[in-house]
């Protein structure tokens, strides 16, 4: 069974690397038209070179920033095309003790791996923004189900974006759908970016999977095969929390 999504308007944060990069080149293969975001415009230009067909485009926004997010919410909105679906893979980690995180790094992260997709997730409550039947995925994580020191900002920051996928599910109307999926660990920047020791080794007991591993998952999720799901949080984990 192949995944059509001919003619559909993805928006996919994260697409410059990692996980949203290869989502966003598989669905530009499977038919949608994308609307790339990321901060790194060199590689959103590599991107859209990998793409199949035309009309993809990008948008250069640092999303940790809540007045870039608005901004850039409302270039979207003036965008001359409907929305079928959003992926928001935009994110980073944080391995740091309570004791020495601060109030500013907190932020960033919240903004980031949250605020922002909450943000974005607006377009989908507005049919002037996007199409009836839209899709929106979220790139959690299991961080929050399989706690491990150091990691309390990141887990919250998932885990509030996980709880609010469910509830904006219950929200959304005219068949539009949230989903979210939580990966384990996934070979990516942002794994081989953690600078601790104590971190990689504790790593080194789990089995790691591959970006292709969770992007077949996204790309059902955005495709109307998935029509009957909304509010779910599919783990892609490698058995990481059994
Ligand atoms: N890899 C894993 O093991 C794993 C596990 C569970 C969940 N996840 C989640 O999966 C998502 C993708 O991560 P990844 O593993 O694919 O890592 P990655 O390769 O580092 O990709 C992260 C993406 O987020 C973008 N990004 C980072 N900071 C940003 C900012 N301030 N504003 C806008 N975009 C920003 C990056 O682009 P720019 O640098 O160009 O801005 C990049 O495209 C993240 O939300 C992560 O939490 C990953």
């Amino acid at each position: 069974m192949n995944i059509d999504l001919s003619n559909r308007q993805i928006l996919i944060t994260g697409a410059s690397s990692g996980i949203g990069l290869d989502i966003a080149v598989q669905a530009s293969y499977a038919g949608a038209c994308t609307t790339l975001v990321a901060r790194r415009e060199d590689k959103l230009q590599d991107a859209i070179q990998r793409m199949k067909g035309e009309g993809h485009t990008y948008y250069v926004c640092d999303l940790s920033k809540p007045e870039e997010t608005t901004a850039l919410l409302e270039k979207l909105k003036e965008k001359p095309v409907k929305f079928d679906g959003m992926v928001y893979a935009a994110g980073q980690t944080c391995i740091k003790s309570i004791k020495l995180m601060n109030h500013d790094e907190l932020s960033h992260l919240m903004n980031l791996n949250c605020f922002s997709f909450y943000e974005l997730s607006r377009l989908f409550f507005s049919r002037k923004n996007c199409n009836p039947n839209s899709s929106i995925v979220a790139i959690s994580s299991v961080a929050h189900k399989a706690l491990a020191q150091g990691i309390s900002a990141y887990a919250m920051s998932k885990a509030a974006m996980e709880t609010a996928v469910k509830a904006l599910a219950k929200e959304l109307k005219h068949g539009i759908r949230a989903n979210a999926i939580l990966p384990g660990m996934i070979t990516t920047d942002l794994i081989s970016g953690i600078e601790s020791d104590v971190i990689h080794e504790a790593f080194s007991k789990f089995k790691f999977g591959k970006v292709g591993d969770v992007t077949p998952l996204a790309l059902y999720l955005l495709s109307d095969l998935s029509s009957f799901m909304t509010g779910s949080s599919l783990i892609v984990d490698g058995g990481l929390t059994i």
